[in-house]
């Protein structure tokens, strides 16, 4: 569905990615797997546009993107919920959720339904309850979190990118998510999927890309993958410390 070659983004000396080749499966969660500062944001934002590559090709069904600003992106099919919870404070969570969709579909939606229709995308994973009147700013982070995901959900995506979203949600939003996330990917969607939790690795992945210094190490079906061979590959120093210290 989606293929990534020789995709290259460097920042000054830093190799952020490196000549990445992934195939991504429709129908399935896929996992980008990597230690702190291994590239993964980078290539989240390469996938929605926000920065260009400095080389290499995205296909999304056989068919170059050509898109080339965040609006592109979405225009194709792609919706990402960022690292950073990034929300306009003092608009409301219906405000928040909607936010852009009006310009993307040429039938603009109704201000009566709009509430409405944020509530709807809202209730599809948030297991918190959340006024779509609310000023968004006012929530607390893990609510601001399932905002700024029904946002990316709203826009009804081929393609559905989460980089670390679950980090600050408790475990019924968390556990909920992880469902919708299950649904989305037998509906026929991709949903590419970044952590560096290996129990939510564990539980949700059909496919796995690991990433080490803006390279990609291991990519494929998960298959049996062990959490010990995940982090040997993710980190092959701390794996063999972690040996020493267990034989020791
Ligand atoms: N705008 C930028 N300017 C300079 N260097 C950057 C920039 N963005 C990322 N980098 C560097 O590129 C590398 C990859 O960063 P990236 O954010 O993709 O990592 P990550 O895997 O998402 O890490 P984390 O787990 O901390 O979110 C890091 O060395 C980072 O410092
Ligand atoms: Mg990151």
């Amino acid at each position: 569905m989606l293929e990534i070659s020789g995709l290259t983004k460097h920042y000054g000396e830093t190799k952020a990615l490196d000549r990445a080749d992934i195939a991504f499966r429709a129908g399935t969660v896929h996992t980008i797997l990597g230690e702190n500062g291994s590239g993964k944001s980078t290539l989240v934002k390469l996938l929605s546009g926000i920065v260009l590559p400095d080389a290499g090709q995205i296909r999304f069904e056989g068919r170059p993107v050509t898109a080339r600003d965040p609006a592109g992106f979405q225009a194709a099919g792609f919706a990402t919920a960022f690292q950073e919870v990034l929300i306009a404070p003092d608009r409301s969570v219906t405000d928040n959720i909607l936010l852009g969709l009006d310009g993307l579909f040429t039938r603009r939606i109704p201000r009566g339904e709009r509430r409405t229709r944020a509530a709807e995308v809202l209730a599809r994973f948030a297991r918190t309850p959340i006024d779509p009147d609310a000023q968004a700013g006012s929530l607390p982070l893990a609510a601001q979190q399932l905002v700024v995901l029904a946002r990316a959900v709203a826009r009804e995506p081929r393609i559905l990118i989460l980089d670390e979203i679950t980090a600050a949600l408790d475990y019924a939003d968390r556990e909920s998510v992880f469902d919708f996330m299950r649904e989305q990917a037998a509906a026929g969607c991709l949903i590419l999927f970044i952590t560096h939790r290996m129990d939510e690795v564990m539980a949700l992945s059909d496919d796995i890309s690991v990433l080490r210094s803006g390279r990609v190490v291991a990519t494929g079906p998960r298959g049996d993958a062990t959490p010990a061979a995940l982090l040997k590959k993710m980190a092959p120093q701390t794996a063999r410390e972690l040996t020493e210290t267990q034989h020791a």
